[in-house]
């Protein structure tokens, strides 16, 4: 999950390099480093923290020199201080690595025995060391970096360089992403395209075995077997500019504040507002045809998919089996040759996902997938992709991601059930008009943010909070706890409701509030007869929930959040604002960090 860069240039490299980083920090920032080779000298700077402490120390002790690499780390092996910060030097080979070498402990051993001294506690340290065990034999750097490179196991993005080589970087790719820029009279090496925007869009993507021979004028690209491979020069399509935070206080807040414009988008892009019906877009397998639909995503995506599940399988009769991507990829479900998978991602790098997909693709089904970043693996690696307009997502705590990929699944459900004859002409344009009404519900869902605002206040005082949800909301309630711990740091449960007396009812007293998500649907009554038991025992009720919810419900509640009356499909999406809000304004209480919260990073890249 760290990212990484890498530029053989003309002019001075260690701005540009930290000018990329920037882009890249939203893979880790526990610590940030740099190395240049300027006249024969290798030179490093390294900071622990954020990218910010790199900055300055590159201010006080400037670097020079028209090669180097950059890292900015989320630690997997090691504690994140500056000793373990990247590059790692071993004689003179420099190195900064994505991923974890999973054989690095009996590596790191052989490597001890033959009397190999380590700085750090990395994994990453035994590459640079066996680099440079290959060099010893009189391998030349090329030869040295693929002869170490066939002894690691695991998943690996890396760059090295080597003092004596100024026009020389190999980057490899097992498992994490890396992407090469071309440039004029310079090549550039990143974890994404993005982190090259401003230097390149010409774009050539490793996969996985590859590894790159980098010099100034050019790159090519070999297997692990050292046979030359040809890969696609691509344009990217990706934003070169860095995306500022506006008037808000946090990245978080003001992708709160562009969901109405951004799911709108995603609705216009999936639904014809005007004739009533989901568009005919391209899918990779006929909605008719299947028999069951496999979802695999992680965290806030799966989530997602959860409240698919229950649109798939009420709208359009469409079995749906759902799971956690860690769990999926390795349990070795049989997949019918009448189901298709889908996956959610916002990154589309995500590893857990990403290998679930590579496990249906040997199963032989169709696969598809709703992501965010366009040329993202995820993507390229899907027979069909749909995507969400979210725009790039800065805030590790997922949010506009969230509500697009509930548009979107929504507009697939519409569009399943248009073409499995389990609604009627009529109906589907009932539920498309319905739909429409959404960015119109969630900006006035954003007027709640002074009430909740308030209510954050009192949350922030506490240290467990269980959210509680039935039907779609059940999946809110995950989402919500999800959420609240990810930025605040309380400690916090979410359950379906109909869970609650087979367990989680022995927490219940008035030091744990419980927040209940609860629209006025068809099993509203079922929910409030839990929120009886709730008071019964003298816990504290948040209940968010529509006006007619609100005049049912016959139980006192701490506070009441009223979001606007939506229609069931709407409801969902609706109902994911007064979450995020509440999790927002408690982390703004907490005084936490919360456009990059401790231990997170945005893009998961390994297991
Ligand atoms: O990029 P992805 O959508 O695949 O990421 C999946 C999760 O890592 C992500 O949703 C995570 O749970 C968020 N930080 C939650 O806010």
């Amino acid at each position: 999950m760290c990212g990484i860069v890498g530029i053989v240039g003309r002019a001075p490299v260690a701005p540009l390099i930290v000018d990329a980083l920037k882009r890249l920090e939203y893979r880790g920032y526990d610590s940030a480093g740099v190395a240049t080779i300027d006249h024969g000298r290798l030179g490093r700077r390294r900071a622990e923290g954020k990218l910010v402490n790199l900055e300055r120390r590159l201010a006080d002790e400037p670097l020079d020199g028209t090669i180097g690499i950059g890292h900015t780390r989320w630690a997997t092996h090691g504690v994140p201080n500056e000793t373990n910060a990247h590059p790692h030097f071993s004689g003179d080979v420099a190195i900064v690595h994505n991923g974890i070498i999973e054989n690095f402990a009996e590596l790191r051993a052989a490597l001890i025995a033959d009397g190999y001294e380590f700085s750090s506690q990395t994994d990453t340290e035994v590459v640079a060391h066996l680099v440079t065990r290959e060099l010893k034999k009189e391998l030349p750097p090329v030869e040295a970096a693929h002869a170490a490179l066939r002894e690691l196991e695991g998943a690996f993005a890396l760059a090295i360089m080597f003092r004596g080589e100024e026009d020389l970087i190999i980057g490899a790719r097992n498992g994490p992403p890396l992407a090469v820029g071309h440039g004029e009279g310079e090549m550039y090496l990143g974890s994404d395209a993005i982190a090259l925007a401003p230097f390149t869009n010409a774009i050539t993507y490793l996969e996985d075995g590859d590894w790159a021979v980098i010099h100034r004028d050019g790159m090519e690209i070999f297997d692990i077997d050292g046979n030359r491979v040809e890969r696609q020069k691509r344009q990217s399509v990706g934003t070169s500019y860095l995306v500022d935070k506006g008037n808000y206080r946090h990245f978080m807040e003001k992708e709160i504040h562009e969901q109405p414009e951004v799911v709108s988008h995603t609705l216009a892009h999936y639904l014809d507002f005007t004739t009533g019906a989901a568009k005919p877009f391209e899918t990779p397998f006929d909605f008719a045809a299947i028999d069951r639909l496999s979802v695999s995503a992680c965290g806030t995506a799966y989530l997602a998919g959860l409240v698919g599940k229950y649109w798939f399988e009420r709208y359009a009769r469409l079995p749906v089996d759902i799971d956690v991507a860690s769990e999926f990829r390795y349990r070795e479900m049989p997949l019918s040759q009448k189901s298709a998978a889908l996956f959610i991602s916002q990154s589309g790098e995500t590893a857990d996902t990403l290998a679930s997909l590579r496990y249906c693709r040997r199963e032989g089904v169709p696969i598809s997938a709703i992501v965010n970043v366009r040329e993202s693996t995820i993507a390229r690696e899907s027979d069909g992709i749909f995507p969400t307009l979210a725009g790039p997502e800065i805030g590790v705590a997922s949010t506009k991601a969230f509500t697009c990929q509930l548009s979107v699944l929504a507009s697939l459900a519409v569009r399943a059930a248009a073409a499995r004859g389990t609604i009627t002409r009529e109906g589907e344009a009932a539920l498309v008009r319905q739909l429409s009404e959404t960015p119109k519900l969630i900006n006035q869902a954003l007027k709640l943010a002074p009430q909740i605002e308030k209510l954050a206040r009192e949350l922030s005082l506490y240290k467990d909070v269980l959210y509680l949800g039935r039907d779609t909301s059940y999946p809110l309630a995950l989402e919500g706890a999800l959420k609240l711990k990810e930025i605040s740091y309380i400690h916090a449960e979410g359950y379906a409701a109909g869970e609650l007396k087979h367990g989680p009812i022995a927490l219940i007293d008035e030091k744990m509030p419980v927040i209940v998500i609860a629209p006025h649907d068809r099993i509203f009554d079922k929910t409030v007869s839990n929120m009886q038991e709730v008071a019964a025992r003298g816990g504290k009720i948040i209940l968010i929930t529509d006006a007619e919810g609100a005049r049912h419900a016959t139980v006192e509640t701490l506070d009441t959040i009223i979001v606007p009356d939506a229609p069931e499909i709407a409801a969902p999406i609706v109902h994911a604002l007064p979450i995020q809000m509440l999790a927002y304004y408690t982390a703004v209480f907490m005084g936490t960090d919360v456009d990059q919260p401790r231990n997170l990073a945005k893009s998961v890249t390994v297991e």
